[in-house]
């Protein structure tokens, strides 16, 4: 997948008119990721200057907000707004594993930026921890 498509199939929120709280607040978890991948995604493209001080602060944010996912979906919450699979609850191990990856890969990945194009395979390797997640428990409606 080209590098832009991965941004935007990763990104896309969606949470306008959620009424649950524990459903908002779990989609403002993933956005705050999303952010932090847009601003790296920017840099990877050449639209933003390269900047490994913003990168460091953007995998840090990534696996804290990474530890709170299990936290964050504790309440098998449901809105009509939700893009929540009940196959998260149904095998809630598999998916915590899944985002335990994602703050393992984000911080096995600090530290080791050091020019621009490192930062395609980065997006790579963490856009896989994202998809490998939202294909099983993420529908797009
Ligand atoms: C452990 C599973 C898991 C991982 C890992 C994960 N997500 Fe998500 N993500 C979800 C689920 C489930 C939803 C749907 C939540 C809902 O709508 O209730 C979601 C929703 C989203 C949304 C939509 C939020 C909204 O406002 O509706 C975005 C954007 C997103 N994820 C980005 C990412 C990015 C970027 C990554 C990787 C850096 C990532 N996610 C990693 C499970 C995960």
């Amino acid at each position: 997948m080209a590098l832009a498509a991965l941004v935007a199939a990763v990104t896309a929120s969606a949470h306008t008119g959620v009424q649950n709280d524990d459903v908002l607040e779990r989609m403002e978890g993933m956005s705050a990721i999303a952010k932090e991948m847009k601003t790296i995604g920017e840099m990877a493209k050449n639209e933003a200057p390269f900047d490994s001080d913003a990168v460091e602060s953007a995998l840090s944010t990534i696996g804290a907000e990474a530890e709170r996912i299990p936290y964050l979906f504790t309440p098998r919450a449901m809105d009509p707004k939700s893009e929540a699979t009940p196959a998260i609850w149904e095998d809630f191990d598999d998916f915590t594993t899944k985002a335990d990856t994602l703050g393992a890969v984000a911080e096995a990945l600090s530290g080791h930026v050091s020019t621009a194009s490192d930062l395609v395979p980065l997006m790579r390797e963490i856009g896989q921890t994202c998809r490998a997640c939202h294909s099983q428990y993420r529908v797009s409606n």
